[in-house]
């Protein structure tokens, strides 16, 4: 899979180029039924989308990229699409953590131990031990996240250390709570991406995304490509991002 980085398909010159994107990749199962396929067979079209999203954000000089895998609402869907997934989870964990580590990708795992499959987490960890010191990007995957459940578990974790007195009542800042998430060093996100024409956050990162630019594409998740990531790094940079900040210009 090194023909990802093949000659002739280079990013145009960026500007400014996002330093976290998180992408929620939606539209599996509406792309594989608009061919007569399965939606399981839709999640298995989207793994190539992620290897190719990956190699172009390396390409573009993106930093950290999240994507969101399954979430914790995913495990209303039928008990077969479920278990597919989760095998799926694992399988693709397997099979990419050596491509990605010569790429020198970072893996890393946000979302919630309970319910989660043990051998899932067994593939996360281990592909976390693998890259854990790879540094040209980072790559999240967020199995089992949710963004409500992420606070209600800091918010769990605060209460226990105000009531064992390692943290006094009435002290907490934003840099403590964001101490107490799954990823406390996870930067803020700077562009936030879904797949699919949906336009909605489906409680994807609600902490780290509060300054984010959202970008919704059409393009469903199995047809996206380098090519799409750059598009969407091209709209980012016409964003004007102020931050609460103003400046005075009037024109004369
Ligand atoms: C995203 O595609 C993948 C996961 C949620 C795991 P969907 O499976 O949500 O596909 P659609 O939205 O039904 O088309
Ligand atoms: C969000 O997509 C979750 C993932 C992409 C993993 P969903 O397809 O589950 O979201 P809803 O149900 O359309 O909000
Ligand atoms: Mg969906």
């Amino acid at each position: 899979m090194t023909e990802l980085f093949e000659k002739g398909r280079k990013p145009p010159k960026f500007a400014a180029v996002p330093n976290h994107i998180a992408i929620v990749m939606d539209g599996n199962g509406r792309w594989a039924n608009e061919r007569g396929l399965t939606r399981t067979q839709g999640h298995i079209a989207g793994e190539a989308a992620l290897l190719e999203v990956v190699a172009g954000a390396i390409e573009a000089g993106v930093s950290h990229i999240t994507a969101y895998a399954f979430s914790t609402e995913n495990w209303k869907r039928s008990p077969d699409e479920v278990r597919f997934l989760m095998g799926y989870n694992k399988e693709v964990l397997r099979r990419r953590r050596d491509q990605l580590n010569d790429w020198d990708v970072r893996i890393r795992w946000a979302g919630r131990a309970p319910k989660l499959w043990p051998s899932v987490i067994s593939e996360l960890r281990a592909a976390e031990k693998l890259t854990a010191k790879n540094t040209t990007l980072t790559l999240t995957m967020a199995v089992n996240y949710g963004g409500r459940q992420e606070l209600v578990d800091a918010m769990n974790a605060i209460s226990e250390k105000v009531a064992s007195g390692k943290l006094k009542p009435g002290s907490l800042t934003q840099k403590s709570i964001a101490k107490e998430l799954y990823i406390p060093d996870m930067p803020d996100v700077d562009l936030f991406v879904r797949s699919s024409g949906e336009k909605r956050t489906s409680n994807f990162l609600p902490w780290q995304s509060s300054y984010a630019e959202y970008l919704f594409m059409d393009e469903y998740w199995p047809d996206f490509t380098k090519e799409t990531l750059w598009k969407a790094i091209s709209l980012y940079q016409t964003r004007q991002r102020r931050f609460g900040a103003a400046v005075d210009a009037p024109l004369n």
